[in-house]
């Protein structure tokens, strides 16, 4: 009895857990987080030219599994003790797009088929952000395409870390396929431009779903773009393409009432995946007009209001494919 109420107790106190920002959440602790990216394109406008199957943890010397498809645009996050994939479009016959979810197990560096259910839409190009609300976990994914022909959907879904099932969410205002979601808080998610909304950006609540709001236009067309939160509580929106397919050098910062130019990158491009590693925004890969596949990762010094190119790249150039936080002691338990 005691016992049980305890664990009871100490199971409030767990699930109320937030890590900061750059942090990953391991059941009850919070750890830095490491950079794991998966798949992508070669050619981020014309996919015939080749997907890729490989799995990366930036700057760290370690050959991970390939991930079992060739895959472009799945959504992943970090689950507890493995990374979750999900969907994605599949290199083959017919590009077709999956719902499947595969997990990354550190220990035997091994992809094994999910014991996560597929997603409850094919989907490739949503957005995914994992979100907290009254305690308790969400993987939220946010709008993408069911299949090549089909529009950009409202859809979302939310995976609930709990009982390990996805519920469907609240519709998006606009569908939005490589849009970008930035978590607000509290159930509160910001949705940034995507195609074919652009420069739209709305907010969506978790809590009541009916709840949407219209919020400040991004200042250029942006789809296939970043973004972040800003460690002062601003939203990042980078890169991407426009209208016609050119991709960006231009930066937006909104600052809760309107969104401004920020800090040009070095070198237009669009489908990097942006994540926050050491606390600041930091962007992986990305392609430049369908051109250069870049390797580089570039980080914001916000004190310097510069991007600043790390001296570490990527093993493989990567465009589209999705990231994901993870522990830097993903592999400190393997035997
Ligand atoms: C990953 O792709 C490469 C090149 O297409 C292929 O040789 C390899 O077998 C693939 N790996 C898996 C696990 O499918
Ligand atoms: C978005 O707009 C709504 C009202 O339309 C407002 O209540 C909300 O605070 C705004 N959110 C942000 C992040 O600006």
């Amino acid at each position: 009895m005691l016992k049980l109420l305890i664990l009871s107790v100490l199971g409030l106190e767990i699930s109320a857990l937030v890590c900061d920002p750059g942090w990953v959440q391991s059941f009850d602790r919070c750890d830095p987080g490491l950079a794991f990216l998966v798949g992508g394109s070669h050619f981020a406008l014309d996919k015939r030219l080749g997907f890729s199957n490989t799995s990366e943890i930036f700057a760290l010397s370690k050959t991970l599994a390939d991930y079992p498809r060739l895959i472009d645009a799945p959504i992943m996050t970090w689950k507890d003790d493995h990374v979750l994939v999900c969907g994605g479009r599949n290199q083959g016959e017919d590009d077709p797009v999956l719902n499947e979810c595969w997990d990354y197990w550190p220990c035997s560096n091994e992809w094994k088929v999910s014991s996560t259910p597929p997603l409850l839409t094919t989907r490739v190009g949503a957005s995914f952000v994992t979100v907290s609300i009254q305690g308790k976990r969400y993987l939220w994914v946010l709008g993408g395409s069911e299949s090549d022909e089909s529009q950009s959907l409202v859809t979302t879904e939310l995976l609930d870390f709990s009982t390990n099932q996805w519920l469907p969410g609240p519709n998006l205002a606009y569908g939005r396929f490589s849009s970008c979601a930035l978590d607000l808080g509290e159930g509160s998610v910001m949705m940034v431009g995507g195609f074919p909304t652009y420069t739209n950006t709305e907010m969506i609540h978790l809590e009541d779903g009916s709840y949407l709001s219209q919020n400040e236009s991004l200042n250029e067309f942006r789809w296939g773009h970043g973004c972040a939160n800003l460690p002062d509580g601003r939203q990042l929106a980078l890169g991407g393409l426009d209208e016609n397919f050119l991709s960006k050098l231009s930066t937006e910062i909104y600052d809760g009432t309107k969104w401004l130019m920020g800090p040009s990158l070095p070198s237009s491009r669009s489908g990097m995946t942006v994540l926050n590693l050491d606390g600041r925004p930091t962007l992986f890969g990305g392609v430049q007009l369908s051109v250069i596949w870049h390797t580089e990762v570039l980080a914001l010094d916000l004190d310097q209001g510069e991007w600043v190119e790390l001296p570490e790249k990527l093993l493989e150039a990567h465009t589209s494919g999705a990231g994901t936080l993870v522990p830097n002691s993903i592999f400190d338990s393997c035997p």
